[in-house]
């Protein structure tokens, strides 16, 4: 149908002199239409009829430079006011020939229009209002910085930290008072209202649930919080029946100041402004501490920094509450030089720092130990070569004799006795750990309990190259099941190291890479792989992978955090990266990206980019890849 292919429509797109200009499109109001290449315009024209998309439901098209799309967009207030809001629009694929519809009208925070003049060729009857429109805002500063304009909620967020409000047409004009205001008085510390900072919650903080993920609100494990505001993740964890106090200088000075295995800072440094209330406070926290803290702050980036006024090294928001936004791994050095203790990541802004150096071993190789579901080969038909008189046994004690093969599967080896909940009983009946075991390796085979071996193998040495990329110094003290560990795995903790170093380094090999990912896809065809680039996998994926891959998205997760909110990870096979993907809603036909993390390996840095401002959550368009024989992964 149409009469010209991509390359042709590039080569057209690119002479187009009028309309708005931007790196990824060209838009042009419908009356400048007929100033474009004819072959463009008539494109345009009769994409609109063959889609049916009604000559009153657009009024600007995008010409995109790099797909072969044209968008036919709605701002029904385009010509009586200022940034009017778009309502619908109509994306033709003149490739697949289809056309996907979007509906802001129900949106309380849809795209909006700046700089109208440019959309409009010269003659257009308002073009010098919507000249004099933009010079207003560009004298008002609103164009400093474009990255967070182009939805509603963020611009008008702008236009009032400016001491600006708009008018019925969006006509710009100074809230007088305010503005003088802010402008004259120098702000005190007395006039930083601290108080403000603590908001209601209606569920538990996400550090707090980071914790509960961790299996930390167990029971076993008191818990102070520090800084509770108003106190509701004291009252959650109270109605759990966790042994919990929480203490605040201004909503709760008469909390008990108990030591406790585990102290929460919930996004409290971030409101000190003084710094060196900031560190004491850091440090009088951790003091209580008698496993670890978990200390957390708000993460942000220059484009929401610079919509508050500054102050000392924070800013003053317009609440007049103070923030010290932090980046991911600038927070991370903090804890570390004030505490000299290593900070683990586990979420954005969230670090847990262990006193207890057992606990801290323990939590880390929790992380990498997966626990695989073995549980239907315990079901499976029993050998029929086995021994009658331990058939038997095993029968009799059916429940018990797969809850010990469980655990032994766990460990990849026979379990201590204090390894096994219920050991006496299995030695009474079996007469020791070991013959149990050899009984049921009879039972079930020799292949299950081999898998067993090499995942746990596997396991240790993803922990052990993981410590060594964080710098981990050695412990001085083990915990005695990863003592058992090594002796059965590696014989020597020197063998452990040595070969868990070969596996860092060879993570550091785009070639090993990307022929351990080739060699995954062609075992687990999931995701989006392209040859020489990249591989998209969806996050459940990862336990299925090989070590070397494990480590280098190990690598990066140090700089992350748990990765639980997180639906794809994009491994680079050249380039040292590794993006995380966070979608809106994972179950959507077509679920929408909202944050993608890009962590750089080699500069160990961290980006994190969200859509929702002026770059549009993009669709996942082939979410089918994602999905495994019906199940979906994520
Ligand atoms: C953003 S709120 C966080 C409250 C709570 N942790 C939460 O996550 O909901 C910050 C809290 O820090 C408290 N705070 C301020 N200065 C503090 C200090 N020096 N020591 C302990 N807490 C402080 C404030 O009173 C406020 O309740």
């Amino acid at each position: 149908m149409t009469q010209i292919d991509f390359p042709q429509y590039q080569s057209l797109v690119r002479t187009v002199s009028i309309g708005k200009q931007l790196p990824d499109a060209v838009y042009i109001h419908k009356s400048a239409i007929g100033q474009v290449p004819e072959e463009l315009a008539v494109l345009a024209l009769q994409m609109a009829k063959t889609f049916k998309i009604p000559v009153n439901k657009w009024n600007i098209v995008k010409f995109s430079k790099r797909s072969f799309k044209i968008t036919f967009l709605n701002y029904p207030r385009f010509e009586e006011y200022a940034y009017p809001e778009l309502q619908h629009s109509y994306t033709v694929d003149l490739q697949r020939l289809s056309v996907r519809k979007a509906n802001y009208s129900k949106s309380d925070n849809p795209p909006i229009l700046h700089r109208k003049e440019t959309f409009v060729s010269d003659d257009y009857p308002h073009y010098t209002l919507f000249k004099e429109i933009t010079n207003e805002g560009e004298k008002a500063g609103l164009y400093a910085k474009t990255r967070n304009i182009g939805f509603k909620k963020n611009w008008e967020r702008l236009i009032n930290t400016k001491g600006c409000f708009l008018d019925d047409a969006g006509r710009l004009h100074k809230k007088e008072v305010l503005a003088e205001a802010a402008s004259s008085v120098e702000i005190s510390a007395s006039e930083i209202e601290r108080h403000k900072t603590a908001i209601d919650r209606n569920k538990l903080s996400s550090p707090m649930q980071i914790l509960a993920r961790h299996g930390y609100f167990d029971g076993n494990h008191s818990v102070l919080d520090y800084g509770c505001g108003k106190g509701d993740d004291v009252r959650e964890l109270e109605a759990h029946g966790i042994n919990v106090a929480g203490w605040d200088p201004i909503h709760n000075p008469d909390g008990d100041l108990a030591k406790s295995d585990i102290v929460n800072l919930g996004f409290v440094i971030n409101v000190i402004e003084n710094i060196n209330e900031r560190k004491e406070t850091l440090k009088k926290a951790f003091s209580y501490a008698k496993k670890m803290l978990v200390a957390s702050v708000m993460v942000a980036g220059e484009s929401v920094i610079r919509q508050f006024t500054p102050y000392k090294d924070g800013v003053i928001t317009s609440r007049n509450t103070f923030q010290r936004y932090y980046t991911q791994s600038e927070f991370k050095e903090y804890l570390e030089d004030s505490l000299g203790q290593s900070a683990i990541a586990v979420g954005q802004g969230i670090f847990l720092i262990f006193k207890d150096k057992l606990e801290e071993q323990h939590f880390l190789f929790e992380r990498q130990h997966i626990r695989r579901n073995w549980k239907q080969i315990t079901e499976r038909e029993a050998r029929t070569q086995t021994k009658q008189v331990t058939k038997d046994l095993i029968d009799k004690h059916k429940e018990l004799f797969s809850d010990f093969w469980e655990t032994t599967l766990d460990l990849g080896r026979i379990p201590a006795n204090s390894e096994f909940e219920f050991s006496e009983r299995i030695r009474s009946i079996a007469g020791s750990h070991k013959k149990a075991f050899d009984a049921l390796k009879d039972y079930f085979g020799e292949e299950t309990y081999q898998s067993a071996q090499e995942a746990r193998r596997n396991d240790l040495l993803v922990y052990f190259a993981l410590g060594q990329f964080a710098r981990r110094k050695p412990y001085g003290k083990m915990p005695d099941d990863m003592k058992r560990d090594i002796k059965t795995f590696f014989n020597s903790y020197t063998n452990a190291i040595e070969e868990s170093t070969k596996l860092l380094f060879s993570v550091g090999n785009p070639q090993v890479i990307e022929a351990k990912a080739t060699n995954a896809y062609k075992s687990h065809p999931v995701g989006e792989f392209v040859e020489g680039h990249s591989w998209v996998i969806p996050k459940k994926l990862l336990d299925d992978l090989p070590p070397e891959l494990r480590v280098y998205v190990g690598c990066a997760c140090q700089l992350y955090g748990d990765l639980d909110d997180i639906h794809l990870v994009k491994i680079h096979f050249t380039s040292g990266k590794v993006s995380l993907m966070k979608y809106d809603d994972f179950k959507k036909q077509e679920p929408l990206l909202i944050q993608r993390i890009k962590i750089k390996l080699r500069q160990l840095d961290i980006d994190f980019f969200d859509y929702s401002d002026e770059y549009p959550p993009p669709p996942l368009e082939n979410k089918q890849l994602f999905i495994v024989r019906g199940k979906r992964l994520t």
